[in-house]
């Protein structure tokens, strides 16, 4: 009975940046659950990434550079569009830059608060109106273990990282009553894309894998129950959590 819960048959979902990296196992997951799923994202790996993910389900790619305003706009439309309306948005599309803070420029900060925060809150507030006129939703923000600390070299990414899960707490206090869910999930250290400068910096990522319990870094399948989790009635009752995955990094 309780798997029941867990179930996502016929939901419409939609997935920032899913054509590789973390987003690409959300959007995994959330077929594999039975959700419809549109990836909105910027890459020319989309459509490879659509094909690929078609053999779990009903998926759609939806080209669109989310750090431009009308993009996301037009982007979210179409999705309406194609898909009828919204059960599920994950926000997931984000980047990061690296240099030492007094050097830091300030194009750079711009573009990681623009995609990182500012995009995440343009998406929760459109996605947000559909969902409480129809009394239910889940939205799920991805975060970061630099909501919770400062890391070296990344201030517009903590900046921006913290701001999300602030803002999950500020919109979930408004549209808990009315039927939303709005919570996030932050992923420990995970070996993606991203990730590719510290991975090749060997004494920070040395530094890094001492500090993990679980003796590796993480892998995009490591998040894919969470994020079902949170995309299904089973977390009904959870609202503006930040649920840390990350193999025990935190509580070292
Ligand atoms: N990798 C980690 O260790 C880690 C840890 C914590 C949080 N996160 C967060 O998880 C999310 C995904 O990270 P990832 O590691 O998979 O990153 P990634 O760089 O591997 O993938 C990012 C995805 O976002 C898309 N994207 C980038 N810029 C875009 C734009 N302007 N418009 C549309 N799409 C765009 C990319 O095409 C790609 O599909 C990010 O929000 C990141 O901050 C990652």
């Amino acid at each position: 009975m309780i798997l029941k819960q867990f179930e996502l048959t016929g939901k419409k979902a939609l997935v920032t940046g899913g054509s590789y990296g973390l987003g690409k196992a959300f959007a995994e997951a959330l077929l594999e659950a039975g959700a419809e799923v549109g990836i909105v994202d910027i890459s020319n790996e989309l459509p490879a990434a659509v094909k690929a993910l078609k053999k779990s389900g009903l998926v759609t790619g939806i080209k669109a550079d989310l750090l431009k305003r009308p993009e996301r706009k037009r982007a979210f439309q179409k999705f309406l569009k194609t898909f009828g309306t919204i059960d599920i948005l994950v926000n997931n599309a984000g980047i990061t830059r690296r240099n030492r803070a007094e050097e830091f420029a300030l194009e750079d900060w711009d573009q990681v608060i623009e995609l990182n925060l500012t995009a995440v809150f343009d998406f929760c507030s459109m996605a947000g109106k559909v969902m409480l006129k129809k009394g239910s939703g889940k939205i799920i923000n991805i975060a970061s273990l630099l909501s919770f600390f400062g890391g070296l070299k990344v201030p517009a990414y903590t900046a921006s990282k913290g701001g999300v899960a602030q803002l999950t707490k500020a919109l979930s206090n408004e549209w808990a009553s009315r039927g939303v869910n709005v919570n996030a999930l932050a992923p420990g250290y995970m070996a993606t894309p991203l990730n590719t400068a510290l991975l090749k910096d060997k004494a920070r990522s040395c530094q890094i894998l001492e500090r993990i319990p679980a003796g590796r870094w993480g892998k995009p399948e490591d998040l894919k129950g969470a994020l079902v989790f949170l995309a299904s009635p089973a977390s009904d009752y959870m609202h503006g959590a930040v649920l840390v995955v990350d193999g025990g990094y935190l509580g070292r």
